[in-house]
């Protein structure tokens, strides 16, 4: 696996390098995700993942269309969003594509330049620069298409001194379960159709200034059964990091081909959720009913020594601890990763969760491919979808 990391294009200098800074992104500012019911959504992010109670909009404070509850776990801020009538545009995106992440919301120093420099480039426009405001300030937010139906939103709030967004109100719950440890969004992975994968990468490259900083063929990502391609992209800053996703011919049905027909178009495949200590993540989440990939077989585990070469003086992970909870080591020249993937968070195999730990490695887990995607291929196999 590290042969497959040497063989790619790779390094934060070339990201710096190549990069282009008309569109400065300073993070991800939220994930806004279109579901049927917000209300138990909420509760499942809270008491499952660990999310806490930040901010709601709905009936009560004079949202007469739609209920949004705002989830935070350290940087991360979930929004769920849900229609309160049939007449809502939400409810054909609903139907299409069952619960999902609509919007990838950027966060950026003046949200009217963002717009203007990518549309000027190509981009679709979603929502025109629009100021919001209440007693704490204003808010500049502007949008654009992406792939499928997902769309960015850049979010300008150095005026504003408010919890969230103008309309919000302070979200006041009695039930707090303890967060689980997630710190930030890691990076966030897109799967597109057929032959699009290279279209989508030039769409980042030319319309948001992002470049293209790690790449895997189908050679590269395949078990006996199917393939994969996938290609990196990456703003100026790193910050901001989305993996672009396509199926590849295989002997069987690629996973990509199986979300691409359960979400009924391209969308957003998993969000990677960064953490300081694995072990605790996991255990807490398995512990509140999290469900995750099976474990690689044993062999797996007895490899890892010599996977990790160098690295292993500093792992300070026991490895039947790893192997007890099904978490994936990869390693590339700069360190290692700590990784585990869940199984789909909705009822059709689209949306999951990865939980990653990086100590120095800045690649995706490519060794791990193989082991991952045999596990997926055991899901695919029982749900007859392979
Ligand atoms: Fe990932």
């Amino acid at each position: 696996m590290m042969d497959t990391i040497k063989n790619v294009e790779y390094g934060l200098e070339k990201i710096f390098e190549g990069a282009q800074d008309f569109l400065p992104l300073l993070g991800t500012d939220y994930i806004e995700f279109y579901v049927g019911n917000a209300k138990q959504s909420a509760h499942y992010y809270k008491t499952a993942f660990g999310f806490q109670s930040f901010a709601y909009k709905g009936l009560e404070t004079g949202s007469k269309e739609t209920t949004s509850y705002v989830l935070i776990q350290d940087k991360i801020r979930l929004v769920l969003t849900t229609p309160l009538n049939s007449n809502s545009p939400i409810n054909q995106h609903l139907v299409k594509h069952g619960d999902g992440v609509k919007v990838v919301a950027l966060w950026v120093e003046d949200a009217r330049k963002s717009w203007e420099e990518t549309t000027s480039r190509g981009a679709k426009s979603f929502m025109e620069p629009t100021v919001e405001q209440d007693e704490h300030g204003e808010v500049v937010r502007a949008g654009i298409h992406t792939y499928g139906d997902v769309v960015h939103i850049f979010v300008e709030r150095k005026n504003y001194k408010g919890l969230f967004l103008p309309g919000f109100e302070k979200w006041e719950s009695d039930y707090n379960p303890s967060n689980v440890g997630f710190k930030f969004v890691d990076h966030m992975v897109g799967n597109v159709g057929w032959g699009e994968m290279n279209q989508w990468v030039q769409w980042y490259e030319d319309v948001m200034g992002f470049v293209n900083f790690l790449s895997f063929d189908d050679k590269q990502i395949h078990t006996e059964y199917s393939a994969l391609m996938s290609k990196v992209m990456s703003n100026g800053n790193g910050r901001i990091k989305f993996p672009i996703n396509e199926p590849a011919e295989g002997n069987k049905k690629s996973q990509i081909e199986e979300y691409l027909d359960f979400y009924e178009g391209p969308g957003v495949q998993h969000i990677a959720v960064a953490t300081d200590d694995i072990i605790t993540t996991v255990k807490e989440l398995r512990a509140r009913g999290v469900e995750f990939l099976s474990a690689p077989p044993r062999a797996y585990y007895e490899e890892i020594p010599k996977r990790l070469g160098s690295h292993m003086e500093m792992m300070k992970e026991d490895i039947a601890d790893l192997e007890k909870l099904a978490i994936l080591v990869d390693a590339d020249e700069e360190g290692y990763l700590l990784q585990i993937f869940t199984k789909p968070v909705v009822d059709r195999p689209t949306l999951f969760f990865e939980i990653i730990q990086r100590m120095g490695a800045k690649g995706f887990g490519a060794g791990n491919f193989k082991a991952l995607f045999e596990s997926i291929e055991r899901e695919q196999e029982r749900r007859g979808t392979l």
